[in-house]
């Protein structure tokens, strides 16, 4: 797509929230900044129909004019996330309830529901009126459909959503008899004998649901949102030309992959790393910080590789009633959006210009504060767009990742259900994302679906597969023939527990894996939290058995190469390899903790690539992007100090353009961007 062909800077911009007299110097105030791209407009439905049906476009217009006459270009936004008091005061059935079944009322965003056809019209009449109006503008250059899907909230319980589940259901099973057999209704006395007993889990029931029914329920609320998608970016290919479509998030219960692939141009991310540590989540507990926010930046690399930010935080977060964060210190802001960008990002727009002296987020500080007077921010904009321009070669590079993580949304979803593997989930997903950040080893997430060609996973000589509770067959081959052609897949615990359904197969674990793994599982547990964690020992090195606990029965040909050493397991295998064809498995009965994942980098000599050439802290990320037999490292210090680096051989640094070599320092939230 040509708008990410190179790096560019944009803001989010609400003239509708200041008089029309200021806009034009605001205008011209971005562009002397480096910013060129405005989004705009996506909140913005009662003061383009003011009345059902009554279409008025002049605000729109004179806004877009004046972006023509200055050369501001706009990713204008459909504003279906914040339906008008009169559209849900007309037909209340468009809004979504609670639990309870009680409707939310107009008052917050995204309180309507996706399925109600009522909304859908209302919402595709204004897109072909927004479309054909604007869909040859010289200043558009994209639209961004909706926002933030799935945010606020992504439990639909409206009775809409119930006939729409309901005929999602129809289709997927066919006959009730399908459906029971496959929720295992028999349970519990939960057998359907109509279609009109079946609810979206809305009704209170004591203490749960049956776990089958949600895990559908969840891809149906996906579904359901990548339909309401495609039906925008239907109507927006119908009337425009040479215009772009994305969308922002990225938000749970939904299949991004699918959407970007089926309705998108491009996805674009919403980047806020100060969430990591505002006074909301208890941020002393946790090392991280606003590193933590590369692990969102993986996700969103997984799912389009040359993304943009929609949103880039450029101050202090918080709306009135929650999320209280600080304002980024000096050079912090520069370093989060060069984090977006050493993962993947093309295009930076920052949230939002001027800070909004009305609603709910008067606290969600922008570049400038209410005043409007240049600040510090802005100028760490404006270096920052400098900074884009001594780094344009790399734009377009891939990440040089030396290992995959295997992901698909069957697991996803059912760790978003089932608690006992959203916890084992977690633990995986943070064990391998520190241990790597802390090594400084570049890898990307790895989405796979029944039409993943071969040398996707080929690409990778390791992949790790940390906590497939669902297996299905084609998976397993797919798995199998990755092996077979020489790679190391590495299994993690509770793998094969259930089907896709979310049944238990009766049969020993690994379940369908176990012939590639070489091992089945005999004894299983959680850790308690009342007894020391277990521990195993490895050639003489030890490792923890944290959260989960399996002993693995080596079949003839299995090695084991790790056996806990205490615990009721004394003396059982922890860790096994089983060679097949070229390649091999190592099958984990345990999380994928920081601990265990660092003593199988090191053992697969993954840690620390670039020790030849740099030496920094764990405290330093450090990505390695490639493009055309180049290289180069983003090195991203999130401290509040300068911090020491270690260059072996020297190396130009293209934002200062100096020459590193020998003992030197980072600065304080410094960011350097390597050729090696
Ligand atoms: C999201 C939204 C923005 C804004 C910020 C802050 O990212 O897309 O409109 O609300 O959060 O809350």
């Amino acid at each position: 797509m040509d708008f990410l062909q190179h790096y560019s800077v944009g803001v989010c911009y609400y003239p509708e929230h200041w008089p029309e007299s200021i806009w034009e110097e605001d205008l011209r105030r971005m562009l002397d900044s480096g910013i060129h791209t405005v989004r705009v407009a996506e909140f913005s439905w009662s003061l383009m129909e003011r009345e059902e049906g009554i279409y008025d476009f002049t605000f729109w217009d004179r806004f877009l004019e004046l972006c023509a006459k200055v050369g501001m270009q706009v990713i204008f936004g459909t504003p279906t996330a914040t339906p008008p008091a009169w559209l849900t005061e007309t037909y209340p059935e468009t809004l979504n309830a609670d639990e309870t079944g009680a409707l939310y009322y107009h008052g917050g965003r995204r309180h309507y529901n996706y399925n109600i056809p009522v909304y859908r019209y209302r919402a595709s009449r204004l897109i072909t009126e927004l479309a054909k109006r604007y869909g040859r503008h010289p200043a558009i250059v994209g639209w961004q459909i909706d926002n933030e899907l799935n945010c606020e909230i992504n439990d639909f319980l409206s009775a809409s959503d119930t006939e729409a589940f309901r005929s999602f259901l129809v289709d997927k099973y066919g006959t009730l008899e399908a459906l029971n057999s496959a929720w295992g209704t028999v349970f519990w006395s939960q057998t359907y004998t109509e279609w009109e007993q079946i609810f979206v889990p809305r009704h209170n029931t004591i203490h749960s649901h049956n776990p089958s029914l949600l895990l559908d329920y969840v891809r149906f609320v996906s579904e359901s949102a990548l339909s309401f998608c495609a039906m925008q970016a239907q109507i927006l290919r119908q009337f425009t030309a040479g215009q772009f479509i994305t969308t922002n998030g990225m938000f749970g219960r939904m299949d991004n992959h699918r959407m970007t692939k089926e309705s998108l141009d491009c996805y674009m991310y919403d980047s806020y790393p100060d969430f990591a540590y505002g006074i909301d989540n208890d941020w002393t507990k946790d090392d991280l910080h606003d590193r933590r926010s590369s692990l969102n930046l993986l996700q969103v690399h997984s799912i389009c590789p040359h993304f943009g930010i929609m949103e880039q935080q450029s101050g202090a977060n918080g709306w009135y009633n929650r999320m209280e964060a600080p304002m980024p210190r000096p050079g912090q802001l520069e370093l989060w959006a060069m984090q977006s960008v050493a993962h993947g990002a093309d295009y930076i727009s920052f949230f939002r210009w001027r800070t909004s002296p009305v609603g709910t987020e008067i606290y969600w500080h922008g570049i400038l504060d209410y005043d409007g007077r240049d600040n510090r921010r802005l100028r760490e904009v404006k270096a920052f767009s400098k900074s884009l321009e001594k780094i344009a070669a790399v734009c377009g590079a891939d990440t040089d990742a030396r290992f995959g993580v295997l992901q698909d949304y069957n697991n996803l979803f059912d760790a978003d259900i089932d608690h006992w593997h959203r916890r084992v989930h977690q633990a995986s997903e943070q064990g391998i994302f520190r241990a790597a950040l802390k090594h400084h080893v570049t890898y990307d997430i790895v989405d796979v679906r029944e039409d993943t060609p071969e040398d996707v996973l080929g690409r990778y000589p390791v992949l790790f597969l940390p906590d497939f509770i669902i297996l299905t067959p084609h998976l397993v081959s797919q798995l199998s023939d990755y092996v077979k052609q020489g790679g190391k897949l590495i299994v993690g615990c509770r793998t094969g527990y259930k089907d896709e359904t979310g049944k238990c197969p009766m049969h020993p674990m690994p379940g369908l894996l176990a012939p590639l793994t070489g091992t089945t599982v005999e004894e299983y547990t959680f850790a308690s939290p009342a007894e020391p964690e277990a521990k195993a020992d490895w050639d003489g090195k030890t490792i923890p058995a944290a959260l989960f606990m399996e002993s693995l029965k080596a079949e003839e040909g299995t090695e084991v190469l790790a056996r806990y050493t205490d615990s009721f397991l004394k003396g059982e295998a922890l860790l096994t390899r089983h060679a097949v064809g070229e390649g091999e498995v190592y099958h984990l009965g345990t999380t994928f903790s920081e601990a265990v994942v660092s003593a199988l980098m090191t053992y697969l000599g993954l840690a620390e690539p670039y020790s030849t050439v740099l030496s920094v802290p764990a405290t330093v990320e450090v990505v390695g992007r490639v493009k055309g037999g180049k290289k180069w490292l983003f090195v991203l210090n999130y401290e509040p100090t300068q911090t020491k680096v270690l260059v072996h051989a020297p190396l130009r640094e293209l934002l200062t353009g100096k020459e590193m070599e020998g003992e030197t320092v980072i600065p304080a939230y410094g960011v350097w961007v390597l050729e090696i």
